[in-house]
């Protein structure tokens, strides 16, 4: 078993199962008790605290190496483009800690929040500093953060605007927010369409990815989620080029495959077709 958790002072201690939620300000916390799973059409949904709880055993199990690792170290060396090494940075579901931990050494502050306990455990080994909370009632002051950036988690949040406007208001004026979503023009959405569900927990062969909400979106529809404060400053696609991410194992393949994604991951044209789309906003200066 990891550590608990340490206690975080906004935080009043949780039932077992329950998830707080911040509402607007750190002082007011309400806390709910989900239901476990809930159904939509022929598919069990699991709440996403208890899906990412059972996934965060099995989690980093592929992710070391190869196309994983290809993609934590590009979306980290973008977003590293923004900051400075005074820059205070929140990574919103920052889950174990992999992207957090390369960009912490190069920043003055970094922060990860994330809904799942199981998750935060392995983030803590790695010392990262982390709490637990939503993205859709952020547990952070106003304006705290000069960067607030979140991969591979705004698609699992069914409450979208309401996220975007918290992650919006713990950002300073004229900070960037760097937020990444699943792209609708892209060969990876085709192949999640065909694909059978995939299995996530050892533990529990009946629990597979499908049971997690999923959005796909199109740039425009980032940018309805946007509150107004809030400008496109640029896009980034991720996963542009890759059918198979087993190509980022093949030696030779691999490494001119990841040169080419870097270069159409910033390519007019190229990057609107990445499977991931990592949206910079700026905010407006205050
Ligand atoms: C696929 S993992 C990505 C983790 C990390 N960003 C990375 O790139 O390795 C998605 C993470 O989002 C977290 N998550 C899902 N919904 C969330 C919410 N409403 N608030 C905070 N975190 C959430 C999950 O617990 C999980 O750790």
């Amino acid at each position: 078993m990891g550590r608990q958790l340490a206690p975080n002072p906004h935080v009043p201690p949780l039932r077992q199962g329950s998830t707080a939620l911040y509402m607007g300000r750190c002082s007011q916390v309400r806390e709910i008790v989900p239901r476990k799973r809930f159904c939509y059409g022929q598919v069990m949904r699991l709440d996403n605290r208890r899906y990412y709880d059972e996934f965060s055993v099995s989690y980093e199990r592929h992710r070391h190496s190869g196309y994983h690792a290809f993609i934590d170290d590009l979306e980290s060396s973008l977003v590293r483009r923004y900051v400075t090494p005074n820059s205070t940075v929140l990574e919103a579901g920052c889950g174990t800690g992999l992207v957090l931990s390369r960009i912490a050494p190069h920043v003055k502050r970094a922060v990860g929040v994330d809904l799942s306990g199981g998750m935060l455990r392995q983030a803590q080994t790695r010392k990262l500093h982390v709490v637990q909370g939503s993205v859709t009632a952020l547990p952070f002051a106003d304006a705290s953060f000069d960067m607030v950036c979140s991969f591979k988690v705004l698609a699992h949040v069914e409450q979208i605007g309401r996220a975007m406007s918290e992650l919006a208001r713990v950002l300073r004026p004229g900070g960037f927010l760097c937020t990444e979503f699943y792209n609708t023009r892209s060969l990876r959405y085709l192949i999640k369409r065909l694909k059978q569900p995939t299995q996530i927990a050892a533990a529990d062969p009946a629990i597979h990815d499908e049971q997690v909400f999923t959005r796909y979106d199109s740039l425009d529809s980032v940018k309805s989620y946007l509150p107004p404060c809030l400008q496109v400053e640029t896009v980034y696609g991720l996963r542009v080029l890759t059918p198979l991410p087993a190509l980022h194992k093949v030696p030779v393949v691999a490494p001119v495959l990841q040169q080419l994604e870097r270069t159409a991951a910033e390519l007019p044209g190229l990057r609107g077709l990445g499977g991931f789309m990592l949206v910079v906003a700026r905010k407006a200066p205050g």
